[in-house]
């Protein structure tokens, strides 16, 4: 089974050349720093505490929470451990499988390799915040649809990248699909209708 995803011109090999600069060049997942020499990247407040925690402001799924974080903490452990967001899968733990994808303002990113501290005034979306109501979002029906998901662990990552892509592009066609997938590892091998789901969406305004 091939491991990677193809496009034209685009590979998994190429989407991890590209992160030598900390952020993706055409693949649109971004693994490295939102912008940590910014100061609007960095919290606010800090409690000082020996064990390095902030308290940081941010909105996840249109809810707006603050916490207090460690400074070690990951996006991906804050809100699957501390808000409960678990659909935000953890699959490698470092930047390579793209499970741990959500959106931070309006962008696809690793929760896993950004820190929390970074998120102060950033909204994020995630897998649960795509249903309204009892009302999937159009992009999981498709999922559903298209046999996209298989054992479903790098489902909603795919699911995410692919909002992510929508969101700017509502009209893709396959090679930007598949280039915006470039950042989530199947392991099932289940490229084909993933990126068949997408499509599937894709054009009519969904
Ligand atoms: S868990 Fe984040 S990229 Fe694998
Ligand atoms: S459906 Fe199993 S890892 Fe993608």
């Amino acid at each position: 089974m091939d491991n990677e995803v193809k496009g034209k011109g685009v590979s998994r090999r190429d989407f991890l050349k590209g992160l030598g600069g900390g952020a993706i060049g055409s693949a649109v997942i971004s693994t490295g720093l939102l912008d940590p020499n910014k100061a609007e990247a960095y919290p606010t407040e800090s409690t000082g505490t020996s064990r390095g925690k902030s308290t940081i402001n941010l909105k996840v799924n249109g809810k707006s929470y603050r916490l207090e974080v460690e400074h070690r903490d990951t996006l991906a452990e804050v809100l699957r451990d501390q808000l409960g967001f678990t659909g935000t899968k953890v699959g490698c733990n470092r930047g390579e499988c793209g499970a741990c994808t959500v959106i931070i303002n309006g962008r696809s990113f690793y929760s896993c390799s950004q820190l929390a501290v970074w998120m102060e005034g950033k909204e994020i979306l995630t897998i649960e915040g795509l249903e309204k109501g009892d009302k999937l979002d159009p992009i999981q029906e498709a999922f559903i649809e298209n046999d996209g998901p298989q054992c479903g662990f790098c489902t909603s990552g795919q699911i995410m990248s692919a909002k992510a892509l929508l969101l700017r592009n509502p009209g893709p066609n396959e090679a930007e699909v598949r280039n915006a997938l470039s950042g989530n590892l199947c392991r099932c091998g289940n490229y084909n209708r993933e990126v068949a789901a997408v499509l599937a969406v894709a054009g009519k305004g969904r």
